[in-house]
């Protein structure tokens, strides 16, 4: 099939790769020249573990190619994705210029009948938008599809090579007839299909999100039940995860939930449900709590230092999540602004998001190596659960602290490790070991 996707961020260049690579010709439109440029010259604009590969290997087999051109863009086309970005207005709400503008774009410069799938998260109702949208720029007929992208940034070239779930909402039985060829080859046996309509669809993606949030939430409300009773939020998860009703997954408290999806949709979601009649309060609190989550870290940090002017403070990990160097809405970044604030000295160290973390917070001092970062510093935190910060040679690390205390943000040692190593260890809504 011959596909335009609107958009080359996270979602549309993993998603053009992944079409490409199973067999459909695509072509990746861009407004951002240079963005189209560095993809013209082969490499991804931002780092995914396994996308550069994916790049290659498409580009090479002739199937992907990428344009800021509109036109060349969406004239072949039978399918065209949007995955533009649909990021907060200060209120809250969801601002979808940019989906108005691929709507526009697309109907513009189509010369066949289409099928326009909404990729990029929006909410429930939006399709109407765009399928006015395309009536009013294109001559041809459009039908509108609701596809929700699940993928994970750090994993996401593996979630959308091998989809737990597809879901395609559309409201007419051909358009889901292309969806279900368009997708054939990553239909397999342990792939749910979700055949529904729009509205359904577009509802479904912000409650998955919101129900994710809400499992970090609860494990972080958990986390300061524990803090204040002596017990072990980690072992309450294992019990409570034991359950298959409510599943392991996502429920690690730590520093909170960040990242370009979650804080976003949480806003957008609770926008649209006022909109629709509903006080959904709940979502208000989720927020709430990882506020709470990110207040309670820094409180440790002061605490352990008493006073936070002058002291060198080295946040271990400053992305949002490990796998990945982006650090929209970072929690880890959030702290250093407080850090800062109060007088602190802020290193960070991060194998991949440094100099994004630079760009965000300039007082921030960016160290290449976790060892030349933690020289001399009053406190270690561990900010992002990279897997090669557990790899760390403590007694190194321990030789090189001023002083020997660690916040483990994100529960990545085991406390009797830490013990005996030698450290004061502060980990979330567990105990902690002081020497
Ligand atoms: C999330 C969803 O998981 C994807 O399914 C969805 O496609 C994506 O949003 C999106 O809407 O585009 P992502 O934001 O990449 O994916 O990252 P997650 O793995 O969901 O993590 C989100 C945040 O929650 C991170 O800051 C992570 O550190 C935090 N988290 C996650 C916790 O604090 N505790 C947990 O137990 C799990």
């Amino acid at each position: 099939m011959k596909i335009a996707v609107v958009g080359t961020g996270h979602v549309g260049l993993v998603t053009a790769a992944t079409l490409a690579r199973i067999g459909h010709v695509v072509v990746g439109f861009d407004d951002d020249r240079s963005k189209v440029d560095r993809l013209l010259a082969g490499k991804s604009p931002f780092y995914e573990p396994g996308l550069q590969e994916l790049l290659d290997e498409a580009s090479a087999s002739g199937r992907l190619t990428f344009t800021h051109d509109p036109q060349g863009a969406i004239r072949d086309a039978e399918v065209a994705f949007i995955c533009v970005g649909t990021p907060s207005r200060p209120d809250g709400d969801v601002n979808l210029l940019a989906v108005e503008r691929a709507a526009g774009t697309i109907g513009e410069n189509a010369i066949r009948d289409m099928v326009v799938v909404e990729k990029s998260t929006v909410p429930v109702q939006t399709a109407d938008r765009v399928k006015t949208i395309l009536q009013r720029t294109g001559r041809h007929r459009f039908s509108v599809v609701s596809n929700p992208e699940f993928l994970r940034e750090g994993s996401a070239v593996a979630d959308s090579l091998h989809p737990v779930r597809i879901l395609v909402g559309a409201n007419d039985d051909e358009a889901h007839r292309v969806m279900r060829d368009l997708y054939e080859p990553l239909i397999r046996d342990s792939v749910v299909y979700h055949a529904t309509d729009i509205s359904t669809a577009e509802l479904a993606k912000h409650a998955c999100n919101a129900f994710l949030a809400l499992k970090v939430s609860f494990a972080n409300a958990l986390a300061r039940i524990c803090e204040a009773s002596g017990a072990d939020v980690v072992a309450v998860a294992d019990i409570m995860g034991s359950d298959p009703r409510i599943g392991r997954a996502f429920l690690d408290a730590g520093l909170g939930y960040g990242g370009y999806c979650f804080p976003k949709d949480l806003a957008a979601f609770r926008t649209q449900a006022t909109r629709l009649g509903y006080d959904f309060r709940l979502l208000d609190e989720i927020v709430r709590i990882n506020d709470q989550a990110l207040e309670s870290t820094f409180a440790k940090i002061k605490e352990a230092m008493w006073n936070l002017e002058d002291k060198r403070i080295v946040l271990l990990g400053l992305s949002f999540k490990p796998g990945t160097d982006d650090v929209r809405e970072s929690p880890p970044l959030r702290l250093a602004h407080l850090l800062v604030e109060a007088g602190a000295r802020v290193i960070g160290y991060d194998p991949r998001a440094g100099a994004n973390a630079k760009a965000e917070v300039a007082d921030l001092e960016i160290f290449d190596d976790p060892y030349a970062a933690a020289e001399g510093a009053h406190c270690l935190v561990v900010c992002t659960e990279w897997p090669e910060f557990a790899e760390l040679d403590l007694v190194k690390l321990k030789g090189i602290l001023t002083n020997p205390i660690v916040v483990d943000a994100r529960n990545l040692f085991d406390p009797e490790v830490m013990a005996g190593a030698g450290f004061t260890y502060i980990p979330v809504g567990r105990p902690t070991v002081n020497l």
